[in-house]
């Protein structure tokens, strides 16, 4: 594999990009040394992407999940030439952006009232501003990730954020109820929100989890929140919440909803979203239409071409997959649940062995042609459906001989 160009580019970004990236998901250690691995994509279209130097892989990372249907959608790419010749954006509100907010309306079960901003971060961090507002209360209780903004990576200690705020963030493992029933009970009438990720990565709920969050925060006044931002347009149009039937107060959208143009919606309950009317949480390019048109184009899609359908057969195939190599070549794989995300690991005696195998396994399918993504001895599968029932096959064939490798070794 030539990576020259990618090394070469690497090198200038580690002097003037701190990590040598603005996306920290995308940092070297989440992949490869960059002598075995790409640095740089350069183009991409359906499934498939293109290096620096000009390598093809399929690609199952879809630009950390914006990507349901496919990269640069002809329709879609219409759609935003014909905005962008009318304006990309303008000196007052565009008819695009109550279009897109009947819209969600429509689509999503929680939302009665919208509003539009850019980045994940950014409406988790309006959900919680509007859930205090609304409750006159200041804790949060937390499960998940949720956006690098001061509230949230409190939780994680980071350091630049003031003391107070690390007292008002507690932490609750998803799927444990009884811990946050704890949390709930020693911070008793003073939190405003408990904020979640419904589903994630091969993982759902169980043991009617959802449901028991939310009695609990109707019990006590508590301001539910989803986050949706990777389960929304992909679990289903209306995310985690219409898939398992539970509707939240508020809930944040992002990453899917416009294919891969920047664009994210906090909606929820008429009620706790009208504090907006006398909060101030705004942004210039709130209603940049490009983003905006995409989003509408996308939606239409997913629903006329059952793209989600399509993600989930294309889950089942690999997970099956997956299963039956692990089967045939008496390696232990651990596919966690089967979603429209995929999560996988070898299950090894110990975390060196599981470290050694995940790497080796990267190497091995980075070579053939696969773009994976890894975190720790930990894979995680996002599937576009562009993929084709060969580039399935092929995917399926590069884990068999992958895993080949490893019992060799
Ligand atoms: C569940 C979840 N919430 C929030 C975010 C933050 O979104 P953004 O990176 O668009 O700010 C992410 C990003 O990965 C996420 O996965």
């Amino acid at each position: 594999m030539d990576l020259q160009k990618s090394i070469k580019l690497y090198k200038k970004a580690s002097e003037i990009i701190p990590n040598s990236t603005n996306t920290n998901a995308k940092r070297r250690e989440n992949f490869l040394d960059e002598n075995l691995f790409p640095a740089y994509l350069e183009k991409a279209k359906g499934a498939y992407v293109w290096d620096l130097d000009g390598n093809k892989y399929i690609d199952y990372i879809a630009a950390l999940s914006p990507i349901n249907i496919g990269y640069n959608d002809d329709r879609i790419i219409e759609k935003i030439q014909q905005q962008i010749k009318k304006g990309a954006i303008f000196s007052l509100p565009s008819s695009v952006e109550v279009e897109l907010a009947e819209l969600l309306i429509e689509k999503i079960p929680s939302a009665e009232m919208v509003r539009l901003l850019k980045t994940g971060a950014e409406v988790t961090s309006a959900a919680v501003r509007v859930a205090r507002h609304y409750t006159g209360k200041e804790m949060i209780l937390s499960c998940g990730y949720h956006g690098w903004h001061d509230w949230w990576s409190a939780k994680m200690g980071t350091k630049g954020i003031p003391d107070c705020l690390y007292g008002l963030i507690k932490d609750f493992p998803f799927n444990d109820f009884t811990t946050l029933q704890k949390l709930v009970d020693l911070y008793d009438g003073k939190i405003a929100c408990i904020i979640m990720t419904a589903a994630d990565y091969g993982m759902a709920p169980k043991n009617n989890f959802l449901q028991k969050v939310r009695k609990l925060a109707d019990e006590k006044n508590i301001v539910l929140v989803f986050d949706e931002i990777v389960t929304g347009f992909r679990w289903s149009l209306g995310g985690a919440q219409e898939k398992y039937g539970v509707t939240p107060d508020l809930a944040a959208f992002g990453k899917g909803m416009a294919n891969g143009l920047p664009i994210a919606a906090l909606v929820g309950k008429k009620e706790i979203m009208s504090v907006l009317k006398d909060n101030f949480v705004t942004s210039t390019f709130a209603s940049e239409a490009l983003s905006i048109v995409a989003s509408l184009e996308t939606i239409r899609i997913l629903e006329d071409d059952k793209i989600l359908e399509k993600l989930n057969g294309i889950s089942n195939r690999i997970y099956d997959g997956l299963k039956a190599i692990s089967k045939k070549q008496g390696i232990e794989i651990n596919v966690f649940d089967l979603l429209p995300a995929l999560k996988f690991e070898f299950d090894l005696p110990n975390e060196k062995e599981k470290m050694d195998a995940a790497i080796e396994f990267m190497k091995y399918c980075t070579k053939k042609g696969l773009m994976l993504k890894r975190y720790g001895t930990e894979f995680y599968l996002c599937p576009i459906a562009a993929l084709t029932n060969e580039d399935i096959q092929f995917t399926l064939d590069v884990f068999n001989d992958g895993v080949k490798l490893l019992i060799k070794k």
